[in-house]
């Protein structure tokens, strides 16, 4: 029986299976218990004996017991010590960390060449009474801009017999030039970006939620010459010495006289003007790209804004940002910008 046990202590592979043995060979009804328990029925004489041989088995068996458990428990720490091991100098941010939206890092640095030379930063609500995005704009009630095609009413178009709810998705950031001029008294120099609805279809340069920039400085004795200069700075500060803008005639009931801003083609610098041998894809070799809108500020909106023509005059203008973001960056698609592929966002760099 002794030899039974041993053997199966010995051949045990894992502490489940010697607690298996222990009970088999140890337990109340193991061959050694149940001989144990029969030793009070021997003759008197041959007690002693029995019983002497029955302990030292039960002990033997007992002290291999012990001795395959702890070889064990030793086997079993070693083999947790590889498997569970955490390699501490494993690198712990291996999920990569995201990218600032461009439009958002290119809105700034817009705001900072401006805020750098004395401007505020204005906003206003995205939703908009329409007094504000167009009635104090001079806006005529039966302006095109109004109707359905382009504008989100919210609640219903206000429409030509006046119902509706007058509530509007802003469709430009001019609004934000009333609301400045109403909350502050000249002279005002505010920027004004942000985000703008047209009931435009998604495509390659046309989204209907995409973002402006809005300026706007009234003070006394401001002129055209003020606006050029201003646009001439701001080029220069985006796009490298030696950039410059040109104005062509155009009509904004806001702003009188209006004016079509370009500015001059920051890749060829006009060298691919008239010359087939250097074609620029950027300005389509026109020398110059098409930035957006405008002008000295109409007489008739500083009245609705409680500022007087006859001592102050100011100048505006306002252009797209995802426009600017696809000539700066060479994007082709404005989809791209608004589809939230971080594949699109990552190599325009991290600008925490
Ligand atoms: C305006 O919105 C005038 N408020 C600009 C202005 C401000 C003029 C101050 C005078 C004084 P316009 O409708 O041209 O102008 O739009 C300006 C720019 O917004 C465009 O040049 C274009 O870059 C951008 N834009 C217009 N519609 C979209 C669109 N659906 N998706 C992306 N960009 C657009």
């Amino acid at each position: 029986m002794r030899d039974e046990a041993l053997a199966a202590v010995a051949a045990a592979g894992d502490l489940e299976a010697l607690r298996e043995v222990k009970v088999a060979h140890t337990g109340d009804r193991s061959p050694l218990a149940l001989a144990n328990r029969e030793i009070g029925a021997l003759p008197p004489h041959a007690k002693a004996d029995a019983g002497k041989r029955v302990g030292q088995a039960r002990g033997a068996v007992n002290k291999a017991l012990a001795a395959r458990q702890a070889e064990l428990e030793a086997e079993r720490d070693a083999r947790v010590l590889v498997e569970e091991a955490v390699d501490v100098t494993l690198p712990y941010d291996r999920v990569p960390a995201g990218a600032r939206h461009p439009i958002t890092t290119l809105s700034e640095r817009i705001e900072d060449v401006f805020v750098a030379m004395g401007y505020e930063v204005a906003e206003g609500p995205e939703v908009e009474a329409e007094w504000f995005n167009f009635d104090a704009l001079n806006f005529p009630p039966d302006h095109p801009a109004r109707e359905m095609q382009d504008t989100f009413f919210v609640q219903g178009a206000k429409g030509r017999d006046g119902a509706g709810s007058g509530v509007v998705l802003r469709t430009h950031t001019s609004p934000v030039q009333v609301r400045s001029m109403l909350e502050r008294k000249p002279p005002i120099y505010v920027i004004c970006p942000g985000r703008t609805y047209r009931t435009d279809e998604l495509d390659a340069t046309h989204t209907p939620v995409f973002s402006q920039v809005e300026l706007l400085a009234i003070d006394e004795g401001l002129t055209m010459a003020d606006l050029k200069g201003t646009l001439d700075h701001m080029v220069t500060a985006l796009f490298g010495e030696g950039m410059s803008t040109r104005l062509r005639p155009n009509f904004f009931p806001f702003t009188e006289p209006s004016a079509e801003m370009d500015m001059q083609c920051y890749v060829c610098r006009g060298a691919s003007v008239g010359n087939p041998d250097r074609p620029c894809r950027t300005c389509s070799s026109e020398g110059w790209i098409e930035l957006g809108g405008c002008g000295m500020v109409n007489p008739r909106v500083l009245i609705a804004c409680g500022v007087d023509p006859e001592k102050y005059s100011g100048f505006a203008f306002g252009f797209g940002i995802e426009r600017m973001l696809m000539f700066r960056h060479n994007v082709e698609d404005m989809r791209d910008m608004v589809e939230g592929d971080v594949r699109f966002t990552r190599p325009f760099g991290m600008e925490i």
